[in-house]
């Protein structure tokens, strides 16, 4: 099996969860070995340091927000994406760097040179072969969100953040074409999945 790194990027309630879900429920069906995770968390340190980054009680400035991100993705390509790649999976991870880059960076606006290095370090530079950005007006996404229950500290920022962290993740795809798929987060489910499956499908060995 040739190992595929593949992540879910996109807004709260864009549909990350939910399309990552159907794929992976594909793979199993075609006897695709895979891996399932996803930041922050997936591992032990990961679902600490997620607690602690969406307690809305709590206030975190942004160099630290970043730093709690990164000490949990440090942890997740070590413990967890590089075993699973070294055995030849497909990895399917809900969320990466492009959040740290789109959310930290464009929304809060931390210095983009220094997120890119310092995540050069926690990463050890492991880079996605496939990201798929889920594109989505931030208040469609939000009003989604918002049926899970209580809103998390992230998902109280004002609209005008999630402005800017959509902006931030188009920047991205547009600079880096050849590894994102970016979909229209506003169809049906299924339509996101075959437009996922026809580009993926190919790149199974
Ligand atoms: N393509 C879609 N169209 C409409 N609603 C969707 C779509 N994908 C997911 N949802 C719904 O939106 C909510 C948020 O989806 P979820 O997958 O949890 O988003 P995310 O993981 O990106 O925050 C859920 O209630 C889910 O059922
Ligand atoms: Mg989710």
């Amino acid at each position: 099996m040739t190992p595929l790194f593949l992540t879910f990027e996109g807004p709260e309630g864009a549909g990350k969860s939910t399309l990552l879900a159907r794929l992976a429920s594909r793979l199993a069906a075609r006897g695709v070995a895979h891996t399932v995770t996803r930041e922050p968390g997936g591992t032990p340190l990961g679902t600490r340091v997620r607690e602690v980054l969406l307690d809305p009680a709590l206030h975190i400035d942004p160099l630290p927000e970043f730093l709690l991100y990164s000490a949990s993705r440090a942890q997740l390509v070590r413990e967890v994406l590089r075993p699973a790649l070294a055995r030849g999976e497909v990895v399917l991870c809900d969320r990466y760097a492009d959040s740290s880059l789109a959310y930290q960076g464009a929304g809060r606006g931390l210095d983009a040179g220094l997120l890119a290095a310092l995540t050069r370090e926690a990463t050890g530079g492991l880079t996605p072969d496939l990201t798929v950005l889920l594109d989505l007006d931030p208040a469609v996404g939000l009003a989604r969100a918002a049926r899970r229950g209580q809103p998390d500290r992230l998902e109280q920022a004002d609209l005008a953040f999630h402005a800017r962290v959509r902006a931030g993740f188009l920047a991205l795809a547009a600079r880096e074409p050849e590894r994102f798929l970016v979909l229209d987060a506003a169809r049906e489910p299924h339509a996101l999945e075959e437009d996922l499956w026809r580009v993926l499908e190919p790149r199974l060995a």
